[in-house]
């Protein structure tokens, strides 16, 4: 009797010996065909990778755009990231090809808060130009004028955003008895760990501002030479969002003119980035980490293990549980986030 059951649907995996179970899990119900190392693939391997496949698990800094999804073919339902930012993907491509698109919110969001508020003591604290005194040799004596930095209890913390990671980071100010305000427009309630206020107020009051916006067209470089001419001169910025939300060069200039007092940055505009002659890397006001903020190992492979069930529960014929936000849970052209878009 001839064999009539439907063959097994592909996932491509973007990366290899990525953390967690899952992928591995995907293999039961699936012909899984992973990208061989964890160095990323170019465009151009992607697509290959991709061909033919029925769901494409990804990071947030694949570029998934229409050349990727065509290269993939109609049969493609599914695109999940291992990522809570999903500003590589065009969403109008995948809606027009009736694509879902999944990220991974919730499962970050603490991780992250906890390296946003480690940016904020390093950088009010200049605990980046002690350790680096103390690892030259060059602490020579105790005095009472040396590394003199601002202090994080009681100051005033103003976030840019009151997603999840902005919550979170509200709840450890409160440890620090500092007083938390923050934009929002979607949110003006802030449920008694934090109040909204004005951009020109939040700007111009805060001890600290911290970053939590999505990277959009309308975010690019909010923080520019108005914003951060605006600030105390004794406030810090901290970045933990996308790095195109901030104008570098702008950000520079104020550090070099004192018009703000210090800055923290997990992410940049351009990553990675390894020159050691990087001017990013020369200021000692500024404290720089390579886009870290999730990087714990519970948390990394709980990304990997949400993605994951993203793409088994769409090729199985159910809602995605976590579709990037304004887009539909489950495959098919109509229901898009821009009915009727080219692209
Ligand atoms: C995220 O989840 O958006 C992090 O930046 C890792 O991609």
């Amino acid at each position: 009797m001839a064999d009539t059951a439907s063959p097994r649907p592909l996932v491509a995996v973007s990366r290899g010996d990525l953390p967690g179970t899952a992928v591995a899990g995907l293999a039961a119900a699936a012909e899984v065909r992973s990208w061989p190392t964890d160095t990323p693939p170019t465009a151009d391997e992607l697509a290959a990778l991709v061909a033919s496949a029925s769901g494409l698990l990804a990071l947030g800094t694949d570029r998934i755009d229409a050349a990727l999804l065509d290269a993939a073919g109609p049969q493609l339902r599914v695109v999940a990231l291992a990522s809570m930012g999903y500003d590589a993907v065009d969403l109008e491509a995948v809606a027009a090809r009736g694509v879902v698109a999944t990220h991974t919110p919730s499962v970050l969001a603490e991780t992250t808060a906890d390296l946003a508020f480690a940016l904020i003591l390093m950088a009010r604290r200049r605990l980046r130009v002690a350790a680096e005194t103390l690892h030259a040799g060059a602490w020579r004596t105790f005095r009472m004028g040396d590394l003199l930095g601002m202090d994080v209890h009681g100051a005033r913390l103003g976030l840019l955003g009151f997603g999840q990671i902005g919550q979170a980071v509200a709840r450890r100010a409160r440890g620090f008895a500092m007083d938390v305000v923050h934009v929002d427009p979607a949110r003006p309630d802030g449920g008694g760990l934090s109040r909204a206020v004005s951009m020109d107020e939040l700007v111009a009051t805060s001890d600290v501002v911290s970053v939590h916006v999505p990277l959009t067209p309308g975010t690019r470089g909010l923080v520019g030479r108005d914003f951060l001419a605006a600030m105390k001169p004794t406030a810090t910025l901290v970045n933990t969002a996308r790095g195109g939300v901030v104008d570098e060069d702008a950000l520079l200039e104020a550090l070099a003119a004192g018009t703000i007092h210090s800055a923290g940055l997990d992410v940049m505009e351009r990553e990675p980035r390894s020159d050691p002659a990087d001017r990013l890397f020369a200021e000692s006001r500024l404290v720089v980490l390579p886009h870290v903020g999730s990087a714990t190992e519970a948390t990394r492979a709980a990304m990997v293990d949400l993605a994951a069930r993203n793409v088994a529960e769409v090729l199985a014929g159910r809602p995605a549980p976590t579709p990037v936000p304004g887009t539909p849970a489950v495959p098919g052209t109509g229901s898009g986030l821009v009915a009727g878009a080219t692209s």
